[in-house]
């Protein structure tokens, strides 16, 4: 029997500030009914002004390393999804290769947004099947409500701050990654962005006052794209391994709105109860979210060792990715 590589420990933190529709309503124009409605989001957390994405991550990263049995001296590559860093220099890999004393090991940040961290898990399946690395840790980690802008009822009911880690390595077949895509499309690039801060608009006193410095977003068109392309994605990786939708034990989508969840579970023809939904409690915490909602199947028994579970994101850029894995 060969091997393949898989997960085998998974951890997450969510700041302890529960931001409920309520509290929302007492900051922009919109209703608990209108939130629930269109996004099933009821509450989402938010991190206190002290607290950092690579302090988050390690304490999620501890759990993962604890489940999967490993010390972190034994890790030899940290990936951190992040679109909400420390700091822009260095990366946040970086202070959580410190924090964990993970020192023999490479560590670097990637940014996919919310497909950011089956974009990670993809990057170190690669190094696991040739042999460069045993143990990769991927973290998925958020911080958004500090690019959130509190007067832009379009963003601010949507965003949640939250971090999920995972250990992969080698696991015997049929267990592991069965199959894996990755995609981006520039085309629709300025439909979830940060104006300011990078390159082309350098920190100013003109970019502070025009509140360039939080996250822009056209939700409807991007509702339809997010819509076709998990269904798409879903469809591939399915393809790819042999498998049909019946036989899953569980799908993960990326928790961007329930009313995407429901679309892509019904062109895939899954039924309800496989697929997982945090989002009324966490809302949408970009690639924090598909390592969260696995984490709590796993932790809850919703997930148990033999299962065939599919995970679809989509997110900034844009990207999507699938991940279809026997756990
Ligand atoms: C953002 C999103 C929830 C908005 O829902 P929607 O049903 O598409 O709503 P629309 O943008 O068409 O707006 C409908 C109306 O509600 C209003 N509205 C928008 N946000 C509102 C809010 N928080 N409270 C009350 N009304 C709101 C709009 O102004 C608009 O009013 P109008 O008809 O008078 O112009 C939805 O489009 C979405 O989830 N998009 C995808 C987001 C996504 O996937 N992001 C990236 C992936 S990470």
């Amino acid at each position: 029997m060969g091997s393949s590589a898989g997960i085998l420990g998974t951890g997450s933190e969510l700041p302890e500030k529960v931001v409920t529709n309520a509290d929302l309503e007492k900051l922009v124009d919109t209703s608990d009914q209108w939130i629930t409605d269109r996004t099933g989001i009821k509450e989402r957390r938010q991190a206190r002004a002290d607290q950092t994405t690579s302090e988050l991550s390690i304490h999620a990263a501890r759990k993962a390393l604890d489940m999967a049995g490993i010390t972190a001296r034994e890790l030899d590559l940290i990936i951190c999804s992040t679109i909400s860093p420390d700091m822009p220099l260095p990366s946040t890999a970086a202070f959580i290769q410190r924090g964990l004393g993970a020192s023999a090991c490479c560590a670097f940040d990637l940014a996919a947004a919310c497909s950011g961290f089956l974009f990670g898990v993809t990057v170190a399946e690669q190094f696991i099947k040739n042999g460069k690395a045993r143990y990769v840790l991927v973290i998925g980690a958020e911080l958004l409500s500090r690019y959130i802008d509190y007067r832009d009822r379009a963003t601010c009911v949507i965003f949640g701050d939250g971090v999920a880690a995972a250990v992969l390595g080698p696991v015997a077949e049929p267990h592991g990654i069965l199959a894996s895509e990755m995609h981006t499309d520039g085309q629709f690039a300025d439909h979830l962005y940060i104006p300011a801060g990078g390159t082309t608009r350098p920190a100013s006193c003109e970019t502070v006052q025009g509140r360039e410095h939080y996250i822009k977003m056209k939700g409807n068109e991007l509702f339809k794209v997010a819509v076709r392309s998990l269904e798409e994605v879903s469809r591939r990786v399915l393809e790819q391994a042999k498998v049909c939708p019946e036989q899953l034990s569980l799908f993960i989508p990326h928790q961007a709105n329930q009313r995407i969840t429901d679309a892509v579970r019904q062109r895939l023809g899954v039924s309800v109860e496989k697929v997982y939904s945090n989002i009324s409690r966490v809302g949408n915490t970009s690639s924090a979210s598909i390592p969260i909602c696995l984490d709590e199947c796993i932790r809850n028994g919703q997930t148990k060792k033999g299962d065939l579970v599919l995970m679809a994101a989509f997110g900034a850029g844009v990207t999507w990715g699938g991940i279809l894995m026997r756990y």
